[in-house]
């Protein structure tokens, strides 16, 4: 049977972009014999072009506009993480292209035009990476779990400021070293600042707010504090108390309404967010049917990201083959804000 082929334009080829590359070398075979697709990686845009990578030299571009002017590019992948990359989506949006990205700065703050766009211009959006990395926890929340009302929603979503705090509590480490191994690792933010000070948490929960409980909150109305005010002695006092402490994001219905917050909290050992380490993330939702679930993977990383970024990329390119690609646009979002 001949393949279809689907050509990708990949905007960033830093962790994220070049797990995305990686996992297309590591499984394109069978990618390609279960999907009956043949993905190619037609070109990549990074900043330097006079670095050696992994991608053929002309293949790259420091123009991300080139990907989305290229008419044989089907699929945008957004993983620039820059502040403005929201504006070169909806660009690629509005010359036709679909888009996956894990940007979740760009869908928490320009959600609305990112969504009109898609609709408008009939193509796919889709940002599962953008949420807790590898955890493929909005697709849960948009497909199975679609006949549940919400009371809460409780999870660990960022993975440095969890693998500081983690090497912080076990090790007794240094703040300052840690973030750098965390850098070094590819697991934090071009700039770290919104890690550490809670803020890419802020972003996950705002996305999640969205699809969970259908209300549109912007990140900045989050009521949200980081760690970089987290010391070894607050660390020691947790123990002492027999708990550890943990960025946590949470969402409740309350008789106040829907309360929502990012903020260091201190956890007896014994409870299932104590016990998520390193730069794992964990969700706890509970549901008025399916009543209590935990996702937990990594939340991090080169692979695991771009596991959730293909997962996306391999539904688009399904639903290209079969020509029916709006339907998805129109069934998978969040509720309107
Ligand atoms: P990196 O900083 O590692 O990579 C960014 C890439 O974008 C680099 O290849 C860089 O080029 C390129 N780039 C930046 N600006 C430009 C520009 N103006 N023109 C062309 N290319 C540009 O970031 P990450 O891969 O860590 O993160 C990317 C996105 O994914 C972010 O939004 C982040 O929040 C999100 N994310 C990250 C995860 C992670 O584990 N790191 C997990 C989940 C989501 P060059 O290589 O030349 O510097
Ligand atoms: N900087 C982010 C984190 C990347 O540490 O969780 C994954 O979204």
């Amino acid at each position: 049977m001949e393949r279809k082929q689907i050509k990708i334009g990949l905007m960033g080829l830093g962790t994220v972009g070049g797990g995305v590359w990686q996992l297309l070398q590591m499984n394109r075979e069978s990618i390609a014999a279960k999907t009956g697709l043949d993905f190619e990686i037609a070109k990549v845009a990074v900043r330097d072009l006079g670095r050696k990578r992994a991608v053929p030299a002309e293949r790259l571009t420091d123009r991300p506009e080139d990907l989305y002017e290229d008419p044989e590019i089907q699929v945008i992948v957004g993983v620039l993480g820059r502040p403005d990359e929201g504006r070169h989506l909806l660009a690629a949006m509005n010359a036709g292209k679909h888009v996956v990205t894990a940007n979740k700065a760009a869908v928490a703050a320009d959600y609305e035009a990112l969504r009109e766009a898609a609709e408008r211009n009939k193509v796919l959006f889709r940002y599962e990476a953008s949420v807790a990395g590898g955890i493929p926890i909005l697709h849960a929340i948009e497909q199975s779990l679609q006949g549940n009302e919400y009371q809460e929603l409780m999870g660990i979503l960022n993975g440095t400021t969890n693998y500081i705090l983690t090497h912080m509590t076990e090790e007794g480490a240094d703040y300052a070293d840690v973030l750098k191994k965390a850098q070094e690792l590819g697991f934090a933010e071009p700039d770290p600042t919104a890690d550490v000070e809670g803020i890419d948490a802020a972003n996950k929960l705002s996305i999640l707010l969205s699809l969970v409980f259908g209300a549109r909150v912007l990140p900045k109305d989050i009521p949200t504090e980081g760690i970089s005010r987290i010391s070894g002695a607050d660390i020691a006092a947790a123990k002492e108390q027999g708990c550890k402490i943990k960025l946590i994001a949470r969402a409740a219905k309350t008789d106040k309404g829907l309360e929502y917050s990012v903020r260091p909290t201190l956890l007896p050992k014994e409870h299932p967010l104590a016990g998520v380490n390193n730069e794992f993330n964990a969700v706890f939702l509970k549901g008025n049917a399916v009543d209590e679930l935990m996702f937990y993977g990594r939340g991090a990383g080169a692979l695991p990201t771009a596991s959730a970024v293909w997962g996306d990329l391999i539904e688009v390119g399904k639903e290209i083959a079969k020509g029916a690609a709006y339907d998805l646009v129109v069934a998978g979002g969040p509720a309107e804000a």
